[in-house]
């Protein structure tokens, strides 16, 4: 990449390998299932999970939105939490497209949903009150700050659903993330849920798609539903060729990333006039806050950063989120803790 890019972990750019393999990629039509590389990589996901079937989508909101309305009908109600990306960051979908009322609960600093919380939204069988259907969890929880959710917690959930009647769909948007945070794999970390969304063109460096993982019926619906929404693709297999790299490859080498974090955030620690707790970063991500009579504000060092090719926007007055990624390798850090240094002294 040609900058110091931290606004995200979805800025990577494809890596040389990624490149090579969509230029040999072999394809086909996959709305008539006949593109060889997705076929490929749709099985290949699903054995990683543990689930009989995948289906790739363009996006991780499309895969989000594909899911919640596979297990959702018109009127019915999906509980998720008030930060979730689902219901936080991708257009109101779920009422907008599926007539689906999400019920918001709290988000905790840790990144979970209470179980009393996800028990309170669950509607009693009364003609006056949507029918619940759904809870949907987010692993890594972006908005707490890539917290890793569970192996154990996820089964809490699981189990509430099950006794409920409930179906469980997970926004893994960075599941591998957590996996590695929590020392486990993705097949153990998301047994109990119906669904799984994961994105390949996040921390994966695949220029685009996500996949869903999930039982044979669940995923011949969601074909449906896909399709209703304009996201069956022809030739995909260009982008499916570096979807595999991003899973065979790329998901191994995740604790680099987390380690990056926590060298930037304890570096950010000693500068005066920042704070940072690095005790919570767990995985790529790097929530910091400016002091009010700090020399500079959010835009202001944003200003001075990018004149040295550093690319890191504040959200708010004075708060930044930093995450890191392939292409932020730890000499980068150095150079950036050292910027901020000199423009807060
Ligand atoms: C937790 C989470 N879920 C879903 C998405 C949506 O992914 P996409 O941008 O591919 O639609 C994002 C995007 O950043 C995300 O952070």
């Amino acid at each position: 990449m040609d900058k110091i890019d931290l606004r995200s972990d979805t800025v990577t750019w494809p890596t040389s390998r990624m490149r090579q393999a969509m230029m040999e990629a072999e394809v086909g039509d996959d709305v008539y299932g006949e593109d060889p590389t997705v076929n490929e990589l749709e099985r290949r996901a699903a054995q990683k999970f543990g689930k009989e079937a995948g289906l790739f989508v363009a996006s991780g909101t499309m895969g989000n939105i594909v899911s919640i309305m596979a297990h959702c009908g018109r009127g019915e109600r999906a509980i998720m939490g008030h930060s979730a990306h689902t219901h936080a960051n991708e257009a109101g979908n779920p009422a907008v497209l599926g007539g689906i009322q999400p019920w918001v609960v709290p988000v905790q600093p840790d990144g979970t949903l209470l179980l009393e919380d996800i028990r309170a939204g669950i509607s009693s069988d009364d003609p006056h009150f949507p029918r619940t259907t759904l809870v949907c969890v987010e692993n890594t929880q972006g908005a707490a700050g890539g917290q890793p959710l569970s192996a154990a917690y996820i089964e809490r959930v699981g189990k509430l659903c099950r006794e409920q009647g409930l179906r469980l769909h997970l926004d893994g948007a960075r599941i591998f993330n957590a996996a590695v945070a929590e020392g486990t794999d993705v097949a153990t970390l998301t047994a109990p849920a119906d669904s799984i969304t994961f994105c390949l063109s996040k921390g994966l460096c695949a220029p685009a798609g996500s996949v869903i993982v999930g039982s044979d019926e669940f995923i011949y619906k969601a074909r449906r539903i896909r399709k209703l929404l304009g996201g069956g693709m022809r030739q995909a297999g260009i982008l499916a060729a570096a979807g595999l790299i991003a899973l065979e490859e790329m998901t191994e080498r995740l604790s680099e990333d987390h380690a990056t974090a926590r060298a930037f955030a304890e570096g950010l620690a000693h500068i005066p006039g920042v704070e940072v707790q690095p005790e919570r970063v767990k995985t790529n991500m790097v929530f910091l806050k400016l002091h009010a009579d700090s020399r500079l504000d959010g835009r202001m060092l944003s200003k001075k950063l990018e004149e040295d090719n550093i690319i890191l926007r504040p959200s708010g007055v004075y708060h930044f989120r930093a995450v890191t990624h392939y292409w932020i390798k730890p000499a980068h850090i150095d150079f950036v803790l050292e910027r901020i240094n000199r423009y807060l002294a």
